[in-house]
């Protein structure tokens, strides 16, 4: 039986890959923080972190698992000045104590997550926010980990994910309100690419394969695309379309926001073995119900 500690595990893409984990008969650990929600997942244990490095290097020693999956963040598409401390504390300082924590228990194989958002405009390092700098921030910070101390590492790069169970409430929330009521849009000409969760779940799995037949030698990064960005006119008309719904959307009634991304990075690397399977149609299939009945789901435009 395989061992995994999952940060992230309340989170909307890391409380799929647990329960994907206990299903594939995996023994997974949770790591939160006092106050985290409940998982809502049997059989997950959970460590509450006490914010010190110690207490996650007595924890790796003690549970010694075969892959750390790292997904615990802090997403924001504008901070404030209040926002600076919760970023790096969320998306720096944590990951820095878990690759020491790591370092320190001999514990090798992490699967990390980055943005790719982390490469406005195709390039190779341009971040979008402070958000997608913090995530580069910790990308550094683990070269150092993988040559010094010997990790193995895979960054996943995700694009936006949408499915069933995402508590926050963007695109497809709007596009549902938008059923209801005249909805402000901007003109709607940007391409976003959307992956299903279960493919992005599959990514992560995918990662801890390639790590567990030991085919990573230091840091791999990879970016999790559909390979099919669509302008976000036509992702509400599939939208639509799927769900049998009328939209009232107003483009062209809002700006586009500073730095919006009209072209999704397009120049990352394909994990090997993995592809995404689940299409706009089917995937969005479901997810138009109004939010009164079906509240819980959507598609978060972003990150
Ligand atoms: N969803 C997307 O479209 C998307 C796109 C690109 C990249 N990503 C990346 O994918 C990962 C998962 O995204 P998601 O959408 O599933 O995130 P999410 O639903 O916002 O969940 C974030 C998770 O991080 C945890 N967390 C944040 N700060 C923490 C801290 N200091 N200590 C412990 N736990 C902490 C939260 O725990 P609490 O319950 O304690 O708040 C929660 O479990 C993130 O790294 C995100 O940056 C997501």
């Amino acid at each position: 039986m395989k061992t995994a500690l999952v940060t992230g595990a309340t989170g909307f893409i890391g409380g799929r890959l647990a329960r994907r984990l206990l299903d594939d008969g995996w023994r997974v650990t949770a790591l939160v923080r006092p106050g985290s929600k409940p998982t809502g997942c049997p059989g997950l244990k959970r460590h509450v972190h006490d914010g010190s490095t110690e207490d996650l290097v007595r924890l790796l020693r003690r549970l010694r698992p075969d892959v750390v999956f790292h997904l615990a963040s802090l997403f924001l598409a504008e901070h404030a000045p209040a926002d600076v401390r919760p970023l790096v504390e969320s998306n720096v300082l944590l990951g820095c104590q878990l690759a020491e924590a790591m370092a320190q228990s001999r514990t090798l194989r992490l699967v990390n997550t980055g943005t790719s958002w982390q490469h406005y405009h195709e390039a190779a390092y341009d971040p979008i926010n402070l958000y997608a700098a913090t995530k580069q921030a910790f990308a550094d910070i683990l070269a150092y980990y993988e040559g010094a101390h010997g990790l193995r590492t895979v960054t996943l790069e995700l694009f936006d994910t949408y499915g069933p169970g995402d508590p926050r409430r963007k695109l497809l929330a709007a596009l549902r309100r938008a059923a209801e009521a005249d909805v402000a849009f901007s003109a709607g000409r940007q391409l976003i690419d959307l992956v299903h969760v279960a493919d992005v779940v599959e990514a992560f799995v995918t990662a801890a394969r390639r790590l567990l037949a030991g085919r990573v030698r230091r840091g791999e990064t990879y970016a999790i695309s559909s390979g099919r960005p669509r302008p976000l006119r036509e992702v509400a008309a599939v939208f639509a379309r799927t769900n049998g719904l009328r939209l009232r959307v107003k483009w062209g009634a809002r700006p586009y926001r500073p730095r919006e991304v009209m072209r999704p990075w397009s120049r990352g690397r394909r994990l090997p073995g993995w592809r995404p399977k689940i299409g706009l149609e089917e995937g969005f299939r479901g997810l138009g119900v109004p939010s009164g009945l079906n509240g819980k789901e959507g598609v978060s435009h972003g990150s």
